[in-house]
Formats: C-alpha cells, structure tokens, sequence
C-alpha cells in the first residue's frame, strides 16, 4: 500500500516533459521562464514577444546561462512569411587587442579570457532583445518585462538543477564578493530550496521597463557597469555600450529532403557547418543508409569532421574578415566533401583533450498559433560567465572573449582550433557555434530546435534533425535520442553512454573511427514540433536538465 501510495504521489508532482497543444508551446530551461513566454502567447502576442520574454525570465531563473550582460542569436520566421536573423553577439571592446590574453613570452593565460571582467565582450542581449521586440514583436517592453520583473523581486525556489548549476561554478562565484552574496547567499553552497531573491536586478529591469535601451546606455545601469569595469579592470567604455550594434541578418537557407532549413549566419558557425554537414549527408543518402545504422553513423561522424575543419580555417566575423560563405556552400564544395568520405575514418593528428562540457548557454524554442517561430540562444559563455556580477545592478557579466582564437592554433576551453578570421581585434565578434535553426515544409514552420554546448551544439542539432526527419520521432523522442560529436581535433568521437553498444563501437572502430576515453552528456536540447496535417503542437524539453515544455 505505502508503495502505492509513493507511486502516485511521484506521478502527480512529475513535471511533463512535453506534451500537445494546438495554439502555442514555448520550451526553455527553466519552467518559470517558458511560463513567462507563454503569459504573452496568451496575451495575444506573438513567438517575438514570447522568446523575448522568456529570455529576460531566463536571466533571472537560469543565471547560469540566462543574461543582461551576455549575448546570443534569434532566428525567427513569422506567421506572415518575414524571417529575419538578429545578431546580438557580444563585440570586443575598443580597446582589444590581439595580443591581451597572451603573456610576455607570448603564451596565452587561460584565466585572462576566462575569470574577471577582462574576459568579457560589450554586452549584446539587452540591445538584441530590445530590438527585436520593436522589429519583430507586438507587446510593449514593459509587458514581456514584466514576468522577469516579479521573478526577480519575489524571488523562486532554485531547485535541484539550479542548485547543482550554482554549485558546479561555486569557485568562480566565490571570487566575486557580489556573486557569492547573491548567488551563494554569502555561503560556500546552496540547498535545492534555496529561494533566491534578486532586488538589485529587479530594481535593473524596472529601469529598463521604464526608460527602455537608454537605460542600457546613457542610464543608472550604464553608470553601475562602467564602475564595475573600472574598478575591476576591465576595459568596456561608455562609447562601446552606446555604440554597441545589434546586427539583423538574413537568415542563411538551405534544404534537407522536402525541408527548407532557416539557421543563423556568420558570426555563427553553426548554420554553416549544419547546412554542409545536411547537404553532404543528403548527397550520401543517409536516409538509405539509415540514420541509426553503423553506415550512418560512419557518414555522419565523417560529415562532422569536414565542417569542423572548414570552420576552423575559414569562419569568423563577417563584418571584420572575409568569409567565403558561397564558396563553403557551393554545390561543388558539397560534392567534393562527399566524395572524400570513403569506407574508413579519415586520418587526422592531434590528441589535446577538450576540457569536460559545463552547462553554460541555454536555447529556447517557441511556436505561436499564427504559424510563427522562434528559435533563441544565449549566453554568457562559461557558467556564470566571468563570474563578475555588477555590484548594485544584479546582472552577471561574460567572458565570450574566450571565444576568439586568443592564440591562434592553440585549444579554447573547448579544445575547439581557431583561425586567423577569429583572433581578437577591436569592435570584432567573437565565432560562435549557437544554431537556433526552424525547419519549414510547405512554406509552414514544422520543426523548432536548438542546444547549448559550447562546439557539440552544432552537431546536437545536426542529430535532432536527422531523428526528426530520417528516424520520425516525435518531440520527445528527439530530445532523448543518445547523441555524438566529432570536431575535427581532436580526432576523436565524443559520445554519450547510451550512443553506442559495445559491438558498434567496435563495428566503427574497424572503419577507424577513435572514441573520447569517457561518455559524457551533450546539450540541453529544446524542440517543438507541428504536424503539418492536423497542425497539432508538441513541445519537448531535455530530459537531461530541469526545462520544460509549456503550452495552451
Ligand atoms: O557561442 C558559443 O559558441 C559559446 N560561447 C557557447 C558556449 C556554450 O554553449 C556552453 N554551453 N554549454
């Protein structure tokens, strides 16, 4: 009986993963925050004003990741047909140099690009967000702060992934004496029912409710960030926050099978490596092969490795270098990528073991009932960001300077290789590889998908796509598909537990394929999808975190 019992109260406080809607899903790391974005898509708004308010939720929820003082990427394609990509990356300083985080021999100091205020890029999402609500959006400013507003004042209950997110990162936090107040409740760590108020941060957005993008760059929060800069040596201006630019770009297409897929441009690398890695995998006809099969597997593996090494020598900001992004597209580029997969692994050197994957950015995913859809991902790079929070304003700052190749040649701490395109200079983007991406079919969104996960976020959506449209699954089989990685160097498969049995490993590893010593997670992937027959909504978040999936 008392088991009885047990079960059934283990299945009424189960939160739902995913589940089916007609009229509008939102999926976020953190349920408050999808619940933020829902309020708007009942209030009559549209996908915009929903990702827009829960990213700012986002930064109060999941601050980990969720920001002010990072930045990110949101393709969006409206019921009416507009798709439009915004760029609110964040952009070194003026006063950037190539050389900063390198010492007097010319040998990089990790730290510099990682911990403290040096590390951290001109703040994009502010701008970003604010700029797409005026370009794309329906409610006012004040309208989708609002749930981000009282989340902050009230203050929630962090819960077991918020707790274990603010404890993973307790170090970094504890070497700043505002994070460790706030976030450590000026302790060593907190308990699952730590309820974390935030006063200093609602004071920042209710500013912002009232007085808009000026408060970001002539306002009171203005003043608190550049005092944080100076007294903590950091080098972001007055002139780098009213000049910051937020960039709309054309949303970059492609097509896989009878799918139109709309991704992020450069400075992501994502989109590019995703749409040649789908054209590659199309021209193999994995469908045939099947996505699940060793052959599949084989040719997805060897599709990985080719866009990784394109990306490493070629991408970076387009606004600042040249990239050739229709020769990396061509027909004739695909076709030659294709054809230079044979039956075994190709042969690369390098073995410098990228650093374990921590839970940094986060992605949210929103389907509106008017056939609109917005993909949104950001971040502050590292957990935490730099783990400097603004003393007086309650936002954390990040350190995406580590996403320029600092010394070009050498691993970032995602053992990722960079180029020339990508080391620091004034005013220049940092590569990224969020992949906000929406698949269309018929001219209708079908298909919402994005991850965080430092460099495996391309490939994360690369396989969320292939269990959708090649293996069928619904949402929720989508997000809890097992998933792998390969990213040139080092030359070997990252995988999780469940990716592969031991005979499949041995079948790949006859074709010369080389494993990661360990299994480890990858992506906090959050997926809606639509039937285009019934029009029915599902939206699934990651097992693998807390989110979830909330819709009407
Ligand atoms: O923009 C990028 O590619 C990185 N800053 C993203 C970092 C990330 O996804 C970490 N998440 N786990």
């Amino acid at each position: 009986m008392r088991q009885w019992i047990l079960v059934v109260l283990v299945a009424l406080t189960m939160r739902p993963l995913h589940a089916q809607w007609k009229q509008g899903v939102v999926v976020a790391a953190e349920p408050a925050a999808a619940e933020a974005g829902l309020a708007m898509l009942r209030a009559g708004g549209n996908c915009v004003d929903a990702a827009v308010a829960t990213a700012f939720a986002l930064a109060v929820t999941w601050p980990a990741a969720g920001n002010l003082g990072g930045g990110g990427f949101l393709v969006a394609r409206l019921g009416d047909g507009r798709s439009l990509a915004i760029d609110f990356r964040e952009m070194a300083p003026r006063a950037a140099t190539r050389g900063m985080y390198l010492d007097a021999k010319g040998e990089p100091v990790p730290e510099l690009s990682l911990v403290g205020v040096l590390a951290a890029g001109t703040p994009g999402s502010v701008p970003g967000l604010c700029a797409a609500l005026e370009r794309l959006g329906t409610l006012k400013l004040a309208a989708v702060l609002a749930p981000a507003i009282r989340l902050a004042e009230e203050g929630f209950v962090v819960g077991p992934h918020g707790a274990a997110a603010i404890n993973g990162s307790r170090k970094l936090l504890a070497r700043s004496e505002e994070s460790k107040r706030i976030f450590l409740a000026g302790g060593t760590e907190v308990a699952p029912d730590f309820q974390l108020r935030q006063p200093e941060l609602a004071a920042t957005l209710r500013r912002l409710a009232e007085h808009g993008l000026e408060e970001w760059q002539h306002g009171r929060t203005t003043e608190l960030l550049l005092a944080c800069m100076q007294k903590q040596g950091g080098i972001v201006t007055s002139e780098d926050l009213a000049d910051y630019r937020v960039v709309e770009r054309e949303v970059l297409r492609g097509r896989y099978r009878e799918h139109e897929v709309l991704t992020m441009p450069p400075p992501s690398s994502g989109g590019v490596a995703l749409l040649q890695m789908l054209g590659v995998l199309e021209s193999k006809k994995l469908h045939e092969a099947g996505w699940s099969s060793i052959e599949g597997r084989h040719l997805i593996i060897e599709s990985m490795r080719r866009a990784f090494a394109d990306r490493a020598r070629f991408l970076g900001d387009p606004d600042q270098s040249r990239i050739p992004l229709a020769e990396l597209l061509a027909g004739e580029r695909i076709a030659a990528m294709a054809a230079s997969i044979g039956v075994e692994a190709a042969r690369l050197d390098d073995a410098a073991l990228p650093p374990p994957e921590r839970d940094e950015t986060t992605h949210l995913s929103v389907l509106d009932g008017m056939g609109g859809a917005a993909s949104l991902t950001t971040t502050l790079n590292g957990s935490f960001g730099c783990g400097v929070t603004v003393p007086g304003a309650g936002f954390l700052l990040n350190n995406e300077m580590d996403d320029f190749s600092t010394a070009p040649g050498q691993p970032n701490m995602y053992g990722l290789v960079q180029g020339e395109a990508n080391t620091v200079a004034p005013l220049r983007r940092p590569l990224s590889s969020m992949t906000p991406t929406i698949l269309c079919r018929d001219g209708k969104a079908v298909f919402v998908t994005g991850s965080p996960g430092g460099p495996t976020i391309i490939n994360t959506v690369l396989l969320s796509i292939l269990a959708r449209v090649d293996g069928g699954l619904d949402a929720a089989g989508v997000v809890k598909a097992p998933r792998f990685h390969h990213q040139w160097r080092p030359d070997h498969v990252s995988f999780e537990a469940e990716a592969f049995t031991a005979k499949e490993r041995r079948a790949l590893a006859a074709r010369g394929h080389q494993f990661a010593d360990k299994a480890r997670r990858q992506g906090d992937c959050h997926v809606i999808t639509r039937d285009p027959a019934s029009g029915i909504l599902e939206g699934a978040a990651d097992p693998r975190g807390g989110g979830a999936a909330r819709g009407f």
